[in-house]
């Protein structure tokens, strides 16, 4: 059964690397991006809010929809499926490394200690002038916070459509998915670059990438190992029966 093969395998591997997208975090309440009713896409256009331009013309509605979102997550708990993923990093010590897209900080909640963020986390505000960041206050009535530091006035800490990832993520993750023995591709659409493209790297040096998601995804065809199931239910079978 694919379930315990792929579990198998991941058991023996040394070096472990995991994606995860919106799905991991839908089972604790967050939204995803494109389900076709509840998404954040089916209701706004991405350039609308989560674009340079939409924050340059509209500053304060971009920042009323992340701050309405970050009281979304602060009220919202970790999941198993983010229970088991930081479970899966103390059990494989150095060789593992979580890379997420979400900006939801569920996954530090839930225990994972240094998780390469490609999207920033809604969580923090940055300063584009200095570039400080700090823990964004989204209590109502809310006030979009100014730099400590030099008083500019500061933007969410997340990337938007059309700018760059930050570096050091984005190499950490690339040099991870070069080298892994399993990749693991958890809740994602595996349609928004570069992230959708990391586990062809796994596949490319001849590692085994498993896929946990409850719909197909363009990586389905190629993943080693497609579990159509929840990740709060897949993760945990993952773990089970270890020592
Ligand atoms: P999407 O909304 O595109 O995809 C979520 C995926 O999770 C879908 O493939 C679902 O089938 C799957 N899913 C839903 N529930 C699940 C569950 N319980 N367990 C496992 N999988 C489940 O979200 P992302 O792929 O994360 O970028 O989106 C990628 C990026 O597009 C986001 O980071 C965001 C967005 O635009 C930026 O904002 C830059």
């Amino acid at each position: 059964m694919m379930l315990e093969r792929a579990r198998q395998r991941l058991r023996s591997a040394q070096r472990v690397v995991v994606m995860t997208g919106a799905g991991i975090s839908a089972e604790s309440g967050i939204p995803t991006f494109r389900a076709a009713q509840t998404g954040h896409w089916a209701r706004f256009r991405p350039e609308d809010l989560a674009s340079p331009d939409a924050y340059r013309r509209d500053p304060e509605t971009v920042w009323a929809w992340y701050a309405g979102r970050c009281r979304g997550v602060q009220a919202a708990q970790p999941n198993p499926g983010h229970l088991a993923m930081a479970e899966l990093e103390r059990r494989q010590g150095k060789g593992f490394l979580l890379v997420t897209q979400n900006v939801d900080g569920l996954h530090q909640r839930a225990g994972s200690r240094r998780p390469a963020e490609l999207h920033g986390n809604l969580t923090r505000a940055r300063c584009e002038s200095c570039g400080l960041k700090q823990p964004l206050n989204a209590q109502e009535p809310f006030t979009p916070p100014s730099c400590p530091h030099c008083g500019t006035v500061m933007r969410p800490d997340v990337v938007w459509f059309g700018e760059r990832l930050p570096p050091l993520a984005l190499a950490q993750a690339e040099a991870a998915f070069s080298s892994a023995h399993i990749a693991l591709v958890i809740g994602t659409s595996s349609l928004v670059e570069p992230a959708a493209s990391l586990a062809l790297l796994t596949l490319d040096t001849g590692g085994t990438v498993i896929e946990i998601n409850p719909e197909p995804t363009p990586l389905t065809p190629l993943a080693t190992f497609s579990l159509p199931m929840s990740a709060s239910r897949a993760l945990p079978a993952l773990l089970e029966g270890w020592s």
